[in-house]
Formats: structure tokens, sequence, C-alpha cells
């Protein structure tokens, strides 16, 4: 379990994540919605110290860290140790090839050896339907096929949490499908993930746990039968507008 104890994060005095307290359960997928601008990006990432909030506390089982001391090293590599992040962007090395990019991280951080992580590089790949890519490079691959593979190496990592920013954002709807898929077999499979997407029907489909945030507050936390099927008037102006309807004009 991941939990955030009164968080607090402002950017030019203002608060962008204002007192916020949530936790993410273990082996379960949480989701987490709100509008643009919200601070979705800005929780996850205050999970793995891209961000650093200025007070609140981070508890991550056998690890606990006040946002207000100063974080050593170690604490921090022993944090960004638990968790791996998947980018919009994917952001693979494109002078390395699939295989590389994958195992590359494993070996230099974690000091695994070379055959050790090739083998486990080539279990992901043929779980995410690319096991004939492993020595192709990432301009060779669609983005969907890209993502896939950014999804192994954040796999490769071993983490006990995969964090992901919009990770189908980038991609159109034949391509996000093959990856949603793939993020709800390891759904399925009990990985622990934290999602960040404007997805209404993944959201609906795999999350065990919805958060819904907004001006940095968070005014949803709870089951995605309760978020979608008995949602206040607030979240369900929020689920009515994010659906494309004609007969509406831009304010
Ligand atoms: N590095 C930064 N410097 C200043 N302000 C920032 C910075 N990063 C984010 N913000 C501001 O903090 C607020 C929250 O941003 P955040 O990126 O967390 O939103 P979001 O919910 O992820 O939005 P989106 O859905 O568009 O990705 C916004 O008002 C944003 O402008
Ligand atoms: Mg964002």
């Amino acid at each position: 379990m991941i939990t955030l104890k009164n968080v607090i994060k402002k950017y030019g005095g203002k608060e962008v994540l204002k007192d916020l307290s949530v936790d993410f359960p273990d082996g379960k997928t949480t989701v987490i919605l709100g509008p643009s601008g919200s601070g979705k990006s800005t929780l996850l990432r205050s999970l793995d110290l891209l961000v650093r909030p200025e007070s609140g506390t981070l508890d991550f089982g056998d690890i606990k860290l006040n946002y207000a001391e100063p974080v050593s090293k170690k604490l921090s590599f022993d944090i960004r140790k638990k968790t791996s992040m998947v980018f919009q962007n994917w952001n693979l090395f494109p002078n390395l090839t699939v295989l590389q990019n994958i195992t590359t991280a494993p070996m230099t951080v974690l000091k695994k050896s070379k055959q050790e992580t090739e083998e486990r590089a080539r279990q992901l790949l043929g779980q995410v339907g690319l096991a004939e890519y492993a020595d192709r490079y990432p301009s060779q691959l669609s983005g969907g096929q890209q993502q896939r593979i950014s999804i192994c190496r954040a796999l490769a990592m071993d983490p006990e949490y995969v964090l992901l920013d919009e990770p189908t954002s980038a991609l159109d709807p034949e391509l996000e499908t093959q990856v949603l898929l793939i993020l709800e077999e390891l759904s399925k499979m009990g990985q622990s993930m934290i999602i960040v997407t404007h997805n209404m029907e993944f959201a609906r489909s795999v999350a065990d746990k919805i958060v819904f945030v907004e001006n940095g507050d968070i005014l949803f936390d709870g089951t995605p039968d309760d978020f979608f099927n008995h949602p206040t008037t607030r979240i369900k102006d929020f689920l009515s507008g994010i659906t494309f309807d004609d007969s509406k004009t831009l304010k």
C-alpha cells in the first residue's frame, strides 16, 4: 500500500495539490481521473519524487518519507526502485534496439546479469506480442508497439507499482486498444498500477479504485461502480462534458 497524507505542492505560490490524502492499494489498479490541469500528473510524480511537494508524508510500506525534510540519495533510490513510470510519449532510446532498451536499466541500476535481463526481456516481449521485434530499432515500430515496449521496460525493473501517465493519449484508437488490452491483462494478474487516463470505458472496466481530482483536491475516492453509476452532480457534469455531443456549443 502507498499512502499519501496531507500533501501540499505549490508552484509559484499557487497550491496545485491542496492538503491531499489518498492511498493506493497493493495488487490493485487505481485510476486517477479529473479535468486538465487538476493535478493528476503532479500527484503521480510525487510518488516517485519526480515532483517534490513542500509538505506531507509518503508511506510505502517499509519506506517512510516526510516531504518537508531533505531526502537522502539512498532513500530516493529506494523509492524509485519500487516504482516504474510509463510516459505518454514512451521515450525509448532511438539508438538502442528494443532488447537493449529493456535491458539497460536492470543491468546498470539493478546490476543484474546480461543473461538474466535478456531472458526476462524476451519473456516480457512475448507477453505483449512483440517477441519478434527484439532486434529492431524504435523508429521501425508503430507508436502502439513502442508504448508496449516501454511497458516492458518498466516491468523489467520489477517495480512494486507501475505508474502510467496517460499511456495511450498519443495513440490512435486501434493502437490504443492494443495497449489497453495489455494493461487489462496486467491488472488481472494483480500488478499494482496507478493510471492517469481520459479513457472512461477503460477506467470503468479495469479500475479497482477511482480517484477523481479537481483543483488539487480529491473530490471522489471509491469504487468504479459508485463513480459511474451513482455520480455526484459534479462528476455527472465531468462525465457528460467529455463525451462528444454536437448539440453543445463551445463556451
Ligand atoms: N513545472 C511546473 N511549473 C509551474 N506550474 C506547473 C508545473 N507543472 C504543473 N503546473 C501547474 O500545476 C497544475 C497541475 O498540473 P498537472 O500537470 O498536474 O495537471 P494534470 O491534471 O496532469 O493535467 P492534464 O490532464 O492536462 O495532463 C496546473 O495548473 C499546471 O499548470
Ligand atoms: Mg497530466
